[in-house]
């Protein structure tokens, strides 16, 4: 039978999917609605220093459709409380929720973060996550080096409180890898890989920026493959455990990121677009697949696709594949024919043909609107 309880940042989760930081965890009603949905742990709604951030502008959401994805572009930047308010939130929360509680802090001086850290553990926090990384916030508005004012702030937030103390990190950095390994050796409990990009969308009629008239944070189902790729780097080299983040929309994302060395996924996005009972949707997707597979425990399947990564001179470069046409199902729609850059492709009466120019290289029959073609050894 399969048992989802996971140790992160030193707090045991009964559940590996927590609900992220953002309006979704912003009052305590909505904290509970993640509990009552199945969820290990809620990051409550980033509290900041810098107060103009605590009034979100409206409308503050646009869905940016893709062809097969979309975009979730959003200006969202702190909570509403001020300090005072803020505590007494997460001591409220403490007092009606049975889960862990972590209470994301955002702030640009040595003295605030002292204070708010403090501030937090006597509240009641089961943790701190620290947000240095918001898409929009101060910090990452200013160009300054991040990752210096991470350690720093990690390390004077662990002399300040005796509970975790998890830094949320910034996919912005030439390198996430390393950043992680300071972070690590500064004694960070545990480690959030990441918090979203900063982008901008364009209006080209206005030739404005869309929704709010500033940069805004964008994520969606597609921004799964960068931290995916940084935690399976980073997770055997680390001591602390590492919480991902990024483009979780269900299950199959969650067991991905486990499989990469994660011990616990935040899911946000897909919270947002698809209500809190999609965190239980998630945690019976997961236990159907450690059923499937026959594992117990979390930690069986934990990092199991790390060992697994190929360097570049272990990948198999032999060219052993070539296309193959079903002449049955072939429309004659001809997008194999545009596609080869080859020249492998061949009209015979209103069908097509691969000829022995195929370089193996698959495109034509990831294309094929009739899956047409399929990859065979040569
Ligand atoms: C509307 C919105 C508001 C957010 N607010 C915060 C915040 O206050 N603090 C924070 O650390 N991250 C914030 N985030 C980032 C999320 O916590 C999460 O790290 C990110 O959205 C990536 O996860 P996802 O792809 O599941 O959405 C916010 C994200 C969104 C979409």
């Amino acid at each position: 039978m399969a048992n989802l309880t996971t140790k992160y940042a030193k707090l045991t989760l009964r559940s590996p999917v927590i609900v992220a930081s953002a309006g979704i965890t912003g009052t305590v009603e909505r904290l509970k609605r993640a509990e009552d949905n199945g969820a290990g742990a809620v990051v409550t709604k980033s509290l900041f220093q810098k107060e103009v951030c605590r009034v979100a502008p409206t409308p503050r959401f646009k869905i940016i459709k893709h062809s097969n994805s979309f975009t979730l572009y959003s200006y969202e930047q702190a909570s509403e409380y001020n300090l005072e308010e803020y505590a007494d939130f997460i001591n409220k929360a403490k007092r009606s929720l049975s889960i862990p509680v972590v209470a994301s802090i955002n702030c640009y001086t040595d003295e605030a973060w002292d204070e708010y850290s403090k501030m937090m553990e006597q509240a009641g926090a089961d943790a701190i996550e620290l947000n240095l990384s918001c898409p929009h916030g101060v910090h990452i508005m200013s160009g300054i080096d991040v990752i210096e004012e991470m350690v720093k702030t990690t390390k004077l937030v662990k002399n300040t409180v005796k509970i975790p103390v998890i830094p949320k990190m910034t996919p912005q950095s030439t390198n996430p890898g390393s950043d992680a390994l300071r972070l690590d050796q500064a004694q960070a409990d545990g480690l959030v890989m990441f918090n979203r990009f900063t982008g901008l969308d364009i209006d080209v009629e206005t030739q404005k920026p869309i929704l709010h008239g500033g940069y805004a944070g964008h994520g969606g189902p597609w921004a799964i493959m960068y931290p995916l790729r940084w935690i399976s780097a980073v997770s055997p080299k680390v001591n602390c455990t590492i919480c991902a983040s990024g483009g979780a929309m269900d299950g199959n994302d969650v067991i991905k990121y486990i499989l990469a060395g994660a011990s616990a996924v935040q899911v946000c996005t897909t919270v947002i677009l698809n209500g809190y009972s999609i965190v239980n949707k998630i945690n019976k997707q997961i236990e159907e697949y450690m059923d499937r597979k026959g594992y117990e425990t979390i930690e069986q399947f934990k990092g199991n696709v790390c060992n697994k990564i190929l360097s570049m001179e272990e990948v198999d470069r032999s060219h052993w594949a070539k296309a193959e046409i079903n002449k049955d199902k072939c429309t004659g729609c001809g997008t194999c024919f545009k596609v080869c850059i080859y020249d492998a492709v061949d009209k015979v009466e209103n069908k097509y043909e691969i000829s022995a120019n195929c370089d193996g290289c698959g495109l034509c029959a990831e294309l094929c609107p009739t899956k047409a073609i399929s990859m065979i050894r040569r």
